[in-house]
């Protein structure tokens, strides 16, 4: 470690570099890197580091398969407690992991701690929720109605996501054609952002029932931001292993189709 430390990052190339590495166990790439280039610097170190791809064995891949599997979308939080600081950077450090067309990382996250923000984006989903069940008749309404769609009154932490359309970053690579793919990039960050969160013993719960233009301007954000989603975060009050949507009798999950042509 005292060596790594030693090598690493004076330049921006391998501040960047050190970046890409956020989280993991640096030692431990480092040390198989020394003895392959000697003392190259560090830009070429980390290189090599790279490369030494670890090997992920069956166990982890039931313990992922797990992951995916208890991930839940939450919208019963504990009050009492909240996730600390140092959790909530490594989640943002990790969501930057995600896969961005042009790799131009368009995910804006925008935390909601300002209460008289968060009444009005409360105020919000009950005006929307409202005008959903409007939608709905006979039973499904009387079902509609009893569920629970969103945590915004418990949630410690509330986070809104957006995606900079406007981002130089990616210099248009992948946009040219379809320009949406920068919001599909969004959301894979904040779903790993989602399953980093679940494999610290958080929740999350994703809130789409909502205005997206009120949602801009309530939080005050540049206009070539486009709303993505509105998450709530902390710990869950129970788990389960059944998704609430299904334990309610309104929709079970199923595998999606897969076609060959
Ligand atoms: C794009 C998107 C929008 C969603 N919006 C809401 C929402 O507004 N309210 C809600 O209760 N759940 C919302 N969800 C969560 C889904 O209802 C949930 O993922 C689904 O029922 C499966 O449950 P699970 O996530 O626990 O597996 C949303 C999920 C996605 C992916």
């Amino acid at each position: 470690m005292r060596a790594a430390r030693h090598t690493l990052g004076v330049t921006e190339s391998e501040k960047k570099a050190r970046y890409s590495l956020c989280g993991l166990p640096l030692a431990r790439y480092a040390r198989g890197a020394r003895s392959s280039v000697g003392d190259k610097g560090a830009a070429t170190e980390l290189a090599y580091a790279l490369s030494a791809a670890p090997q992920f064995d069956a166990a982890f891949r039931a313990t992922f398969a797990e992951l995916l599997a208890w991930r839940r979308d939450v919208r019963h939080f504990r009050t009492e407690e909240a996730p600390d600081e140092a959790t909530l950077a490594e989640l943002f450090h990790l969501a930057a992991f995600a896969p961005s067309v042009g790799n131009c990382q368009p995910t804006r996250f925008v935390r909601v701690d300002d209460e008289a923000r968060r009444a009005s984006i409360r105020a919000n989903f009950e005006a929307a929720n409202h005008e959903a069940l409007g939608a709905y008749g006979g039973e499904r309404a009387a079902l509609y109605a009893r569920l629970k769609l969103a945590g915004l009154s418990d949630a410690p932490i509330q986070l809104a996501v957006f995606c900079d359309e406007a981002t130089e970053q990616g210099h248009g690579l992948g946009v040219r054609t379809m320009a949406e793919t920068r919001r599909y990039s969004t959301v894979c960050a904040l779903h790993t952002f989602w399953l980093s969160a679940r494999a610290r013993g958080l929740g999350v719960g994703w809130v789409s029932i909502l205005d997206p233009g009120v949602i801009a301007e309530a939080l005050d954000v540049p206009r070539a931001w486009t709303f993505i989603a509105y998450l709530c975060v902390g710990f869950a009050r129970e788990e389960h292993l059944i998704p609430e949507l299904e334990r309610a009798g309104w929709q079970a999950r199923e595998a999606h189709p897969v076609v060959r042509r």
